[in-house]
């Protein structure tokens, strides 16, 4: 971990700042709706060198990078295809990332020497404000270190980064809760790369038959799908709320606690059981149980509808890492 700490400025009041930080090359953490994102200019090959150095994230693990406005799509691409477009007026600004052809301008470090890039549009004014301000694209991974819960806080941010980060924009916690969907729409059928915000229904909805591509473990340019990933520093395992407690255990729920009152900390995602409401507390609820000192976080999986699957997905990739 890096010593030292980030400037931490208001959202809304530290955009020019956080711009310039930006256009000199720097490390600027800022709010997305879904969590934050650790970003760097995205045309500065250097300046994305340092977003894998402050996270330690291995070379192979390609950006996504982030447009102030759909229609600077095609300015930054030329043309895309029909299907990829679509989905773009349809769904941004918002938590759905598109693959398209990676333009020269980018640098290959960027998408860690793939021919394609992974672009959105984030679905919060601030982030907005702030990619148009930088008057570039901003590459931007979740803001946490490789493989470790992403933040949905400035203070995760600042938690886990510290001083390898050189401003952090403070926008309070996400809407969402976790990272955007992933979608390659430039074949024939729309393919999900990652399950995320944006629920496999509402594609499904806009484009017909969508492919869910997932758990492709061993092949690193499958996004997020490291079969370790998103994990809480504490052994996390799936169970059943009617498993017994623990002085040392910790318990994350979907709708009510746990029948045994014995748990050390217990957290409670929804209680109406929304899945939604779900997933904007999830990392906020597993960055907790991993502070409350426990040996064991048992979690227990939600239904898997709209973004419950999402959530379903990051709960066993975190137990998957303790196996
Ligand atoms: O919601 C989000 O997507 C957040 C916010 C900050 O926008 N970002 C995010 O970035 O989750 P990150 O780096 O944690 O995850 C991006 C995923 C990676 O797993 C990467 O493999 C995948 O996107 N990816 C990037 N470029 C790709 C490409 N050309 N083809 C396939 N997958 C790609
Ligand atoms: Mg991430």
């Amino acid at each position: 971990m890096s010593t030292g700490s980030p400037r931490v400025l208001p959202a809304e009041r530290g955009i020019d700042e956080a711009a310039a930080v930006l256009r000199a090359g720097g490390l600027v953490a800022f709010p997305t709706e879904t969590v934050y994102g650790l970003g760097a200019n995205a045309l500065d090959a250097r300046a994305a060198a340092r977003i894998f150095e402050a996270k330690a994230r291995p070379s192979f693990d390609p950006l996504i990078s982030h447009l102030a406005d759909a229609a600077d799509l095609a300015a930054l691409v030329g043309e895309v295809p029909t299907a990829v477009a679509a989905l773009a007026k349809r769904f941004w600004p918002g938590p759905l990332t598109l693959i398209v052809d990676r333009p020269e301008i980018i640098p290959p470090i960027v998408t860690s020497g793939l021919d394609t890039m992974a672009v959105r549009v984030p679905d919060e004014p601030s982030a907005r404000a702030l990619i148009a301000a930088a008057g570039v694209p901003v590459a931007a991974p979740s803001a946490n270190r490789f493989g470790q819960l992403s933040p949905t806080r400035a203070e995760h941010v600042v938690a886990g980064l510290g001083g390898a980060v050189d401003v952090v924009l403070d926008g309070g916690p996400t809407r969402c809760g976790i990272e955007s969907t992933i979608v390659d729409a430039r074949g024939e059928r729309p393919v999900v790369l990652r399950l995320g915000a944006l629920p496999i229904e509402a594609l499904a909805e806009a484009v017909g038959l969508v492919e869910v591509r997932q758990g492709s473990s061993g092949q690193p340019v499958a996004p997020g799908t490291l079969a370790a990933h998103y994990a809480p520093r504490t052994p996390l395992r799936l169970g059943a709320a009617a498993e017994p407690g623990g002085a040392r255990r910790g318990f994350l729920a979907f709708r009510e606690p746990p029948a045994d009152g014995d748990w050390a900390a217990v957290e409670v995602l929804s209680p109406d059981g929304d899945v939604t409401a779900a997933a904007a507390r999830l990392f906020d609820a597993l960055h907790r149980l991993d502070a409350a000192g426990v040996t064991e976080i048992v979690a227990q999986p939600v239904p898997e509808t709209g973004v419950g699957r999402a959530i379903n997905d990051r709960l066993r990739r975190a137990a998957a890492t303790w196996h």
